[in-house]
């Protein structure tokens, strides 16, 4: 397995991103915002993906732009964009590099439904002219100054014409000078319902493996990564180069730690979170975030992620209700009050069935939003 990742032009070592893991934080709509990413970064995770920020949204400037502000430690980060018109893309992608994003990430993946009849994120896989287009003119509008990469579904569908669109598209970011691509292993009409398609990564990893490390090309994997150990059984049996870890780090930042451990063979590497460490993080992320978004949205946001985290508690279920039960920032601390205050080992965080499988309730309809916090 290689230890480092490089994501850029040979010989560029100016613009060059090195990562020094093999996994990220995925993109995550309404969830992986600054607060999450920098949590995800303190635990050990080496690079962040923005949600999918529309471009439209850059381009009008304001609140827009404002949301898609870096803080100075949140790097290295893609700034992940989506759109349905070449141009406006490309002039997405040259607000993301004027705001010192360290590469651009293009979605093609987003199963949300078409705008006015135009193909956005996953639905651009369906028409793989105006897909490769998209490309072309990102890689034109950024110029080499950052690198590129992109997010793809393994294909729209399991159609011959569906699946010779993605080799179509995949092999044109290969040619237009992207540095990576990563490929969630269900389609776009699979939405997130059902496993993925382990199977569906190794074909492409066969089929593009020598290509791509010619032309420093990192091939990412995505999907079904819960737990520290997935990422490596991920890399193991498809061959990919890294992995993304989505619904897995929701709550669960220990996953990045745990990654790192195993990497250096520590036995211990799968330790549970204390529920003191639970508490401190909990704590830490819900500070980030009434300082980013003031307390109305924070608390919102908080109940979301307060759920997760419930997890790895010894009384998950009942903690879980409770942060379900909480509508204001008061009840939520009276929730950590209450069950955090004194330590103990923690559980194993292990979501159930339904989650797993995108039938629980809060399985995502959308992933974008209008511009990444
Ligand atoms: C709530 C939610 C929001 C998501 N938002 C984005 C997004 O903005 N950009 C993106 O590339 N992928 C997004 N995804 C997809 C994930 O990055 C990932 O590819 C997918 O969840 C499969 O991985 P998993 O099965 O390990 O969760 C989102 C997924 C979820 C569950």
């Amino acid at each position: 397995m290689a230890a480092m990742l490089r994501l850029g032009k040979q010989g560029d070592e100016m613009r060059a991103v090195v990562i020094d893991a093999p996994f990220y934080q995925a993109g995550l709509a309404g969830y992986s915002d600054a607060a999450m990413r920098m949590v995800a970064r303190k635990h050990g995770c080496p690079y962040c993906i923005t949600e999918a920020m529309l471009d439209v949204f850059l381009l009008n400037g304001g609140k827009g732009v404002k949301a898609a502000e870096l803080g100075d430690r949140d790097h290295p980060i893609a700034g992940q964009l989506m759109g349905s018109h070449p141009d406006d893309i490309a002039a997405g992608a040259r607000v993301l590099v004027s705001l010192g994003y360290d590469v651009v990430d293009v979605n093609l993946a987003c199963p949300v439904k078409k705008i006015k009849k135009k193909a956005r994120g996953g639905h651009l896989l369906s028409v793989p002219d105006e897909a490769v287009a998209i490309l072309a003119a990102v890689a034109d509008a950024v110029g080499g100054e950052v690198p590129m990469t992109v997010k793809l579904r393994r294909s729209y569908d399991d159609t011959p014409e569906m699946v010779s669109a993605f080799h179509r598209i995949f092999q044109a970011a290969m040619e237009q000078g992207f540095s990576g691509a990563t490929v969630h292993s269900r389609t776009v009409q699979q939405k997130y319902v059902g496993p993925g398609r382990r199977s569906a990564l190794r074909e492409i990893v066969d089929q593009y493996g020598d290509d791509a490390k010619a032309r420093g090309f990192t091939i990412g994997g995505s999907g079904d990564v819960w737990e520290a150990p997935d990422i490596f059984a991920m890399i193991e049996q498809t061959g990919v180069d890294w992995v993304s870890v989505a619904r897995g780090c929701i709550g669960n930042p220990w996953v990045f730690t745990q990654a790192r451990k195993l990497m250096a063979g520590d036995p211990g590497a799968m330790r549970p979170p204390t529920i003191f460490e639970q508490r401190d993080v909990l704590h830490e992320h819900f500070t980030m975030s009434v300082a980013m978004h003031g307390e109305s949205l924070a608390s919102r946001t908080m109940r979301k992620f307060g759920i997760r985290f419930a997890r790895h508690h010894p009384c998950g279920d009942e903690v879980k209700q409770c942060f379900i039960a909480a509508s204001s920032l008061r009840e939520w601390h009276a929730v950590l009050e209450r069950f955090y205050s004194g330590d103990g080992p923690g559980v194993r965080n292990v979501p159930p069935e339904a989650e797993r499988d995108g039938r629980a309730d809060d399985a995502p309809t959308d992933c974008a939003i209008p511009a990444g916090r």
